[in-house]
C-alpha cells in the first residue's frame, strides 16, 4: 500500500522501478527522518493540529522506533516505498488513526530534504573529526623528522633539498585548507528546508523557526521554492568538499607508493601493513595506499556524478532527485575509511634518514652552493654559472648542511601556525549545540 494509493495500483514493474534501491538508500536516513518527524510533530501540535495526548503518544512510539533503528533492528518492509512510508505505516498500525495525522503540512519532497541535510550533517561531522586525527598525525611526524633532509623534485628530476618535515607538513596544510570547504559545506547543509513541503509551502501556519530551533539548524532556508532547489545543490556543494578532501588524500598516496619502491627507498611501510604476491616471494606492496588512491580519485568523481543527474532540471521536485542518494549516501563511508587507513598508516610510517648518503642525490645542493657565493658578493648570474660549469667539469662538492630559516622552509615549518589555522576552523562547527537539539529531541 503506498501513501499516496487510492484506486488504481501500480503495476509490479512500475513499483520495481520506481522505488529502485531506495528501500536499502533509505536506510542511511532513518535516524534523520525519526528525527524531522519528531520536530515536525511538537510544531503541529503548537499550531493546534494535533493535541497534548496525541503529540505524547505519537513521540513515544517514534522514540521506540529510533531505538529500533539504533539496534539495527529496523527495515523497510516489502511493498513500502521508502523510509517515510515506512515510519507512517508503524504509526498508524501500532496507534492507529493518530499516525495519519502526522503528515499534515509536509510533503516526501520536504521530509527527503531534510532527512538527507540531518544525515549529511552528521557525516560531515566525523568527516572533519577523521582529518583533523590525519592532520594531528602528519603535524607529529613533520615535527618528528624535521631534521631529516630527503630530495625535492621538479619534472620528477632531483631538484632541491628537501625535509620530511615539510613532507609531511605539506599534507597537514593542504588539510587545513579543506577543512574550510568542509565548513562552508557544513553551513549550507545546517539550513532547514522543512516547511516547504512540495516545495511551496503550505496553507497551514507553520511555525519553522520552531522546527528550526528544535533540530538545532542555524537558520532555514527561507524561501520554500529554493529549499527545494537546495536538493541536488546541496549534495553537489558537499561533494566539492569531500572531493578536496580526497584529492589530498590520493596525492599523499601516490607519493607515499612512490616513496615506498625500492628505487627510491625514502618511506618504510612496516611490514605488517603491507601484502605479498602469490608469485613473487619478497614483496611486500603498499596495497593501502593503492586503493586508498583509487578510491580517492573515484571519490573526486563524485561532484560531476551529482551534477550529471541533476544538472538540466528546472526548479520544482523531480524524481531524478531520487537517484543521487545512490552515489552521494555511500561516498561518506568510502572517504571515512580512506581517511582512518591513512592515518592508521602515517603514524607507522617509517622514514630513511640516510637516503643523501647516496651520491645520485649530490646535485641537488648546487642551489645552496649558488646562494651561498651569491651572499658572499658573487653575482647572483655568475655563481650559477660558475657552479653550472664546476657541475660539467666533475668539481662540485655539495655542501650537505643547509640554512633555510624563512617560514614554511625547512629550518622554520611554521607547524604552530598551521595548527592555529586547523584550529581557528574547527571553532567555528557549532557541533556542540546541534547535538544538544538532537539529544533533547531524541529523549524529549
Ligand atoms: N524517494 C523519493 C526521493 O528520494 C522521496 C520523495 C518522493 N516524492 C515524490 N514526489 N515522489 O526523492
Amino acid at each position: 500500500m503506498k501513501l499516496w494509493q487510492k484506486n488504481v495500483v501500480p503495476t509490479a514493474e512500475i513499483e520495481r522501478f520506481t522505488v529502485g534501491r531506495d528501500r536499502e538508500l533509505d536506510l542511511y536516513l532513518a535516524e534523520s527522518d525519526v528525527l524531522g518527524s519528531m520536530a515536525h510533530i511538537t510544531m503541529l501540535q503548537s499550531i493546534g493540529l494535533l493535541t497534548a495526548s496525541e503529540l505524547q503518544v505519537l513521540l513515544a512510539e517514534l522514540r521506540r522506533i529510533l531505538a529500533d533503528i539504533r539496534a539495527g533492528e529496523f527495515s523497510i518492509e516489502e511493498g513500502v516505498e521508502d523510509i517515510h512510508s515506512e515510519v507512517e505505516l508503524l504509526l498508524t498500525r501500532r496507534l492507529g488513526d493518530v499516525g495519519k495525522k502526522i503528515h499534515s503540512g509536509r510533503s516526501r519532497n520536504d521530509q527527503v530534504l531534510v532527512d538527507l541535510k540531518l544525515w549529511t550533517r552528521r557525516q560531515l561531522r566525523e568527516v572533519v573529526e577523521l582529518v583533523k586525527a590525519l592532520f594531528d598525525a602528519l603535524q607529529v611526524q613533520s615535527e618528528q623528522y624535521k631534521d631529516v633532509l630527503m630530495p625535492g623534485y621538479t619534472h620528477l628530476q632531483v631538484a632541491m633539498p628537501s625535509s620530511f618535515g615539510l613532507w609531511f607538513g605539506a599534507y597537514a596544510e593542504s588539510l587545513a585548507d579543506d577543512m574550510l570547504f568542509l565548513q562552508a559545506a557544513y553551513r549550507l547543509v545546517n539550513r532547514n528546508p522543512l516547511g516547504s513541503a512540495a516545495g511551496y509551502g503550505s496553507s497551514f501556519p507553520l511555525d519553522r523557526q520552531m522546527t528550526t530551533d528544535l533540530l538545532g539548524f542555524d537558520s532555514m532556508d527561507y524561501n520554500v521554492v529554493y529549499a527545494q532547489m537546495g536538493r541536488g545543490k546541496m549534495e553537489r556543494n558537499v561533494a566539492f568538499a569531500l572531493a578536496s578532501v580526497a584529492g589530498t588524500i590520493a596525492k599523499l598516496a601516490f607519493d607515499a607508493c612512490l616513496f615506498n619502491s625500492q628505487n627510491f627507498g625514502f618511506l618504510k611501510l612496516p611490514d605488517e601493513c603491507t601484502t605479498g604476491s602469490s608469485i613473487m616471494p619478497h614483496k611486500k606492496n603498499p596495497d593501502v595506499f593503492e586503493l586508498t588512491r583509487a578510491k580517492c580519485n573515484k571519490l573526486q568523481a563524485l561532484p560531476q556524478q551529482v551534477t550529471l543527474i541533476m544538472n538540466n532540471l528546472p526548479s520544482g521536485y523531480f524524481r531524478d532527485l531520487q537517484i543521487i542518494k545512490e552515489v552521494f549516501l555511500p561516498a561518506f563511508d568510502e572517504l571515512k575509511d580512506c581517511l582512518r587507513m591513512t592515518t592508521y598508516i602515517i603514524a607507522r610510517i617509517r622514514v630513511n634518514e640516510h637516503i643523501l648518503d647516496d651520491p645520485r642525490y649530490d646535485l641537488m645542493f648546487s642551489v645552496e652552493e649558488v646562494n651561498r657565493l651569491a651572499s658572499n658578493g658573487m653575482p647572483f648570474r655568475d655563481a650559477y654559472r660558475k657552479v653550472g660549469l664546476d657541475i660539467e667539469a666533475g668539481q662540485f662538492t655539495p655542501q650537505k648542511q643547509v640554512h633555510h630559516t624563512h617560514a614554511g622552509s625547512i629550518g622554520n615549518l611554521c607547524t604552530a601556525e598551521i595548527a592555529s589555522q586547523m584550529h581557528q576552523v574547527l571553532e567555528g562547527f557549532p557541533f556542540e549545540r546541534v547535538d544538544e537539539a538532537e539529544r533533547k529531541l531524541a529523549e524529549g
